[in-house]
């Protein structure tokens, strides 16, 4: 039997109560395939770590980590401890170290799934972001001089390697390319008259290697717009880390809401381990309560689950949401229901049970 360790980080808030139901979900699969099993090892990382030892995670964090075949991550960060420290100090060290440049962030409108868009169809809204994940505006390059005083001044730098933006680039191209599906480039060359200016020039250049892909570019405040009046027009995507973080909110709110955005970092490579995490970050105000829901860390184990070569089961998980989306009865309140984050989990073992069954059964 095949055994996958994982390492577990729940993390801050309604972290740990989402983790809980993805890993119910990927047990139960394992269990029914029985050919090979998952090994959870639990991290106690996160901001209530911070405020008892100073520091987000051990200082051999990284070295603890690196051979654990996936990490499966809830979200970090809490009041009482800085953002800039519970982002920087744990999910981009982790992201960075292991060199997981790409971000991996479907935007498909599910049946039963509510968009914030009236009178779209599902079929119009199925993208799937490729987010440039280790550089870009996200580098922490920067200063911030005179702090405090009349000429205090700060800077922010984005950068972009070539190394960086090219395999970026030509690792859309592959998915566009195997798929048989558009590629949209979303950057801003008018304003941004060095770092994308040359993304252009980049696209421009990986694009001649495939002359089969249709490809299309955007500026970033036009793709924002494109996303709510013409959805259907974006397949594949590839844009910045930046720019990717926030379109990506866009897809959620047109793609049935926050809980339900799911999100994979990877090392394509494979030298280091990749990480899957819902999109959501930890929601202080409704921790603790039950309230929160799990659809987005669950379909984040799909994810998982395709990127061990499982793609059976992958799908199965997202056609088991759909299933519990239009049955309406085990929904969190987030999608207008009363459903508690582990009757939603639960209810998703029961479906994917059933269904993994009917096919073994044929
Ligand atoms: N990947 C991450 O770990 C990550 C991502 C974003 C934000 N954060 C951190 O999370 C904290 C809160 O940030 P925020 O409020 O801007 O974003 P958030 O995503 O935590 O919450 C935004 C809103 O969405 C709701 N929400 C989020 N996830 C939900 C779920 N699964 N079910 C139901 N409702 C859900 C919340 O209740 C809140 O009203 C901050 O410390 C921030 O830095 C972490």
């Amino acid at each position: 039997m095949k055994t996958y360790r994982i390492a577990v980080i729940p993390g801050d808030g309604i972290g740990p109560e989402v983790i809980n139901e993805g890993v119910k979900v990927l047990n139960k699969i394992a269990e029914l395939d029985s050919s090979f099993e998952f090994d959870f090892t639990y991290f106690p990382w996160g901001c209530e770590f911070y405020t008892k030892h100073g520091k987000m995670m051990d200082d051999d964090g990284i070295d603890q980590l690196k051979d654990f075949a996936a990490i499966y991550l809830g979200a970090v960060g809490f009041p009482g401890v800085p953002d800039h420290i519970s982002l920087w100090d744990l999910l981009l060290v982790i992201r960075k170290s292991f060199d997981q440049y790409v971000n991996l962030r479907p935007v498909q409108l599910l049946h039963g799934a509510h968009s914030a868009l009236a009178n779209v169809k599902n079929d119009e809204i199925d993208m799937l972001f490729i987010r440039e994940n280790t550089e870009g505006e996200y580098a922490g390059a920067g200063d911030w001089l005179f702090k405090g005083q009349d000429n205090e001044v700060v800077l922010q730098n984005a950068v972009f390697s070539r190394k960086g933006t090219e395999r970026i680039i030509r690792y859309a191209f592959e998915v566009a390319k195997r798929e048989g599906k558009t590629l949209t480039s979303i950057s801003k060359a008018n304003a941004l008259n060095y770092s994308m200016v040359f993304w252009d020039e980049v696209f421009e250049e990986v694009s001649l290697d495939y002359p089969e892909v249709k490809t299309a570019s955007y500026l970033v405040d036009a793709a924002a717009m494109l996303m709510i009046t013409d959805p259907k027009r974006f397949e594949i995507i590839v844009t910045s880390n930046l720019f990717g973080d926030i379109l990506t909110d866009v897809g959620a709110a047109i793609a049935g809401g926050i809980g339900l955005a799911a999100g994979a970092n990877i090392n394509p490579e494979r030298r280091y381990p990749s990480m899957f995490e819902p999109v959501h970050g930890s929601a202080p105000d409704i921790a603790g309560k039950g309230l929160s829901n799990p659809l987005a860390t669950i379909w984040s184990a799909s994810q998982m689950l395709d990127f061990f070569g499982y793609k059976e089961y992958g799908k199965a998980i997202a056609s088991g949401i759909e299933e519990l989306l239009s049955t309406k009865e085990f929904l969190t309140p987030d999608m207008g229901g009363t459903a508690t984050t582990s009757e939603v989990g639960e209810k998703m073992v029961e479906i994917l049970t059933s269904q993994i069954k009917r096919k073994v059964l044929g």
